[in-house]
């Protein structure tokens, strides 16, 4: 069937939109009531950890994935690159589950990392959005992305959904292991049914965004700040702007910044800070403002909390509805993906197809 872009002027805005949908939908999918229930399960308690490889921007999902891992199930998790997990060939060990994240399911590197694994690990697990790809068949469990079909080269909706998967599994994996109890889960799965109406709120910010992003267009270097969880969403960020508006634009974590991105910073520097109301939030501030005595111009993006104690000296803020801070990656894919939508649009770059990158990449 032919999937037309339902009045949107590229896909990737309609896979934008379709993200309160696809999301309640893998929700579904991996719920019971108040229980998480994986349409397969897999028992994380029998395993001493999880070693998560993929590319692209699976590969920042699966960065997301060990902060939620660790954290709630207090299982380590080592994350890799696909290209450098097969060549290393790394020790993988018996008591390791190896998981595959994959839109496409048909990556050359993910799928020839996935087969290093397999007999070697004590089961191959992926994430894939499509059913009858390569990677599904060979893993031991397929878990299903339920993105349904996505044609933006930049990932969107297929994104969204694997952090929600990898954030289920967390779950699941913490009642396994004790970590988390019935009434933590229920809390957590009454949260998560909660999450696709307030990432509806943040699509509301669309109009916001568009004006952000046309003065982010004007910028050659553009700098995305994080910490914990929001580390990985500002390479989410960078990756997403740089794909499709070809700015140039990098990810550190915020404590790292005084190691080297410091040097870059002057007022012809946008450096956008991810940094929802969370107990790391003061750190990231003060790191904020080491970027604003420098005269690094912050867009900030937050709630309302984080607006109201750390707006002053800010070139712009982004209000961001309030979430718990465990679901923010997931609310936060939201602006990454908005202003790097419309600091291309502004441009004029070809947003679905840019240049240089395909959809799925099958050979080396
Ligand atoms: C390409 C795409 C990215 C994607 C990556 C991994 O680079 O342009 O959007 O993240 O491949 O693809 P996969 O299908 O394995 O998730």
């Amino acid at each position: 069937t032919r999937i037309e872009k339902a009045g949107h002027r590229h896909f990737m805005a309609k896979e934008i939109h379709e993200q309160p949908q696809t999301l309640s939908d893998v929700i579904a999918a991996f719920t019971d009531g108040d229980r998480i229930a994986p349409p397969t399960d897999f028992d994380f308690a029998s395993v001493a950890r999880v070693q998560m490889v993929a590319c692209g921007t699976g590969y920042i999902a699966c960065m997301v994935g060990k902060y939620w891992f660790e954290a709630l199930a207090r299982l380590p998790v080592e994350v890799d690159i696909a290209s450098e997990y097969r060549y290393r060939e790394g020790p993988v060990g018996k008591d390791t589950a190896a998981l595959f994240l994959s839109q496409s399911g048909e990556t050359a590197d993910t799928l020839a990392a996935l087969r290093y694994a397999k007999g070697r690990a004590h089961a191959v697990l992926s994430v894939v959005n499509v059913a009858e790809s390569s990677i599904a068949r060979e893993a031991d469990v397929a878990w299903p992305i339920t993105a349904g079909v996505e044609i933006g080269v930049a990932s969107t909706k297929a994104f969204v959904n694997q952090l929600a998967i990898l954030l289920v599994l967390a779950i699941r994996a913490g009642v396994q292991r004790g970590t988390i109890d019935t009434a933590r889960e229920a809390e957590l799965v009454s949260g998560l049914k909660l999450l696709p109406g307030i990432v509806s709120q943040a699509l509301a910010l669309e109009d916001r965004c568009e004006d952000l992003a046309s003065r982010l267009a004007e910028a050659t270097d553009i700098l995305f700040l994080g910490r914990g969880p929001m580390y990985p969403m500002a390479h989410e960020g960078a990756l997403k702007l740089k794909e499709i508006s070809y700015i140039h634009a990098e990810a550190y974590a915020s404590g790292e910044l005084k190691h080297g991105p410091i040097a870059l910073v002057d007022r012809s520097l946008p450096v956008v800070v991810f940094a929802p109301m969370d107990p790391l939030f003061d750190k990231t501030v003060s790191n904020m403002q080491e970027v604003m005595a420098r005269e690094g111009q912050v867009l900030l993006v937050t709630d309302a909390d984080g607006a109201a104690q750390a707006s002053a000296g800010v070139w712009e803020v982004l209000v961001m509805p309030k979430v718990d801070p465990v679901f923010a990656p997931i609310l936060y894919a939201l602006p990454a993906q908005l202003l790097a939508y419309h600091t291309a649009v502004h441009k004029g770059t070809d947003v679905d197809q840019p240049r240089n990158l395909a959809k799925s990449v099958t050979v080396e």
